[in-house]
């Protein structure tokens, strides 16, 4: 009998991506996901991919009855990836308490549907930005946490510690991973990133933009102290993120871990200015993309990228896509999204 997995969030960018690798490899999955800044509609996109589709079910995790039900309804799960979350960095300075309700409360929620139906196995979406701006790049998963910048941020650096706690108490297993810059989009451009409303983030900003979708794109500052003055990120391609969770399930799945908690760094270890991927972007459309200069955006790190050995060696993963293969996937969903909408 085919393994079930609970995937929450698993209509969001990264989530839909990995609901593909699972079902590639005949896990079955349940998706729960309140559709607050997704689409029902990817579910079917899902099916179109990999000829199965998944279990959807609607359900607002912040709600304890409603996650007890989902738990009663699928008790019998072996693992659970948990990605559902608001996860916009400068919302969360201007409604901190909307992110520490949501993505705190509905983790607590199914911890607590774990434990009560004796389920293990969870992977965390966490992040790179508990590291604030290291001093020593890159940066390891040994590397200090810093204090966290946003509200967002501290959620996640909330999140591992509560996960952590739990595992300590309820001999729990669980990996956390800490993403670098997931952009791109599923080859076959069915799926990808979709924001409700403006993005904040690089790449959807550039494809908006090449599409005509905004006017132009504002590179957030030109003075920081990186070659071409413009700040640096590990941007991985998020098809390689989502494999992550699939070999990461898989260790817990059978008992590889050498401890109940285990922490890895998901990058490429590269990293790339914002003029290069604009450049990579350029490059591999053939299209002028329209963009000026501005003073920088506040809260931004300059630089960072991700000592990878780790999750290599020990994970026995590495990401295999290039910033070409990125720009490109990413442009392609940016057509398909123009064609069917
Ligand atoms: N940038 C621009 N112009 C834009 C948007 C972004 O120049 O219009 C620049 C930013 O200044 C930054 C780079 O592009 O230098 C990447 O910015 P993103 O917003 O795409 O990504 P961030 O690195 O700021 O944020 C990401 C995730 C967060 C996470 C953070 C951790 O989106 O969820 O990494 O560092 F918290």
């Amino acid at each position: 009998m085919n393994k079930k997995i609970l995937v929450t969030g698993g209509t969001g960018y990264i989530g839909s991506h990995t609901v593909v690798e699972l079902l590639n490899k005949n896990y079955d999955v349940v998706i729960a996901d309140n559709l607050s800044n997704s689409y029902q509609s990817v579910v079917d996109a899902i099916e179109k991919i990999t000829g199965v589709k998944p279990v959807f079910e609607k359900t607002e995790l912040t709600d304890q009855e409603q996650t007890q039900k989902l738990f009663e309804k699928h008790s019998d799960l072996a693992g659970i990836i948990h990605f559902a979350a608001l996860k916009a960095v400068g919302e969360s300075v201007e409604k901190p308490l909307d992110y520490y309700h949501n993505n705190l409360s509905s983790l607590i929620n199914i911890l607590r549907g774990a434990l009560k139906h004796n389920i293990s196995n969870f992977v965390f979406s966490s992040s790179c930005t508990v590291y604030g701006q290291p001093d020593v790049l890159p940066v390891k998963e040994t590397s200090p946490i810093q204090p966290a910048l946003s509200p967002y941020g501290n959620t996640k650096q909330i999140g591992e510690e509560i996960i952590t706690d739990f595992a300590a108490a309820n001999h729990f297993k669980a990996i956390l991973l800490r993403y670098f810059n997931p952009i791109g989009a599923h080859p076959s451009a069915l799926i990808g990133e979709l924001p409700l409303g403006a993005p904040n983030n690089l790449v959807p900003l550039i494809t908006q933009t090449a599409i005509g979708k905004r006017p132009l794109l504002k590179v957030f500052g030109t003075d920081y102290n990186t070659p071409d003055g413009t700040c640096i990120r590990d941007y991985i391609h998020v098809v390689d993120l989502a494999k992550a969770h699939i070999i990461a399930l898989e260790r817990m799945l059978e008992n590889r871990q050498k401890m109940n908690v285990e922490v890895f760094n998901l990058g490429t270890g590269n990293g790339f200015s914002v003029l290069e991927v604009i450049n990579a972007f350029e490059k591999n459309t053939g299209i002028k993309l329209n963009y000026v200069n501005t003073s920088r955006r506040p809260g931004d790190i300059e630089k960072i990228w991700a000592d990878t050995t780790y999750a290599n060696t020990e994970l026995g993963w590495k990401a295999e896509e290039s910033l070409d293969e990125m720009v490109l996937s990413a442009w392609r969903w940016e057509c398909h999204l123009k064609e069917s909408f």
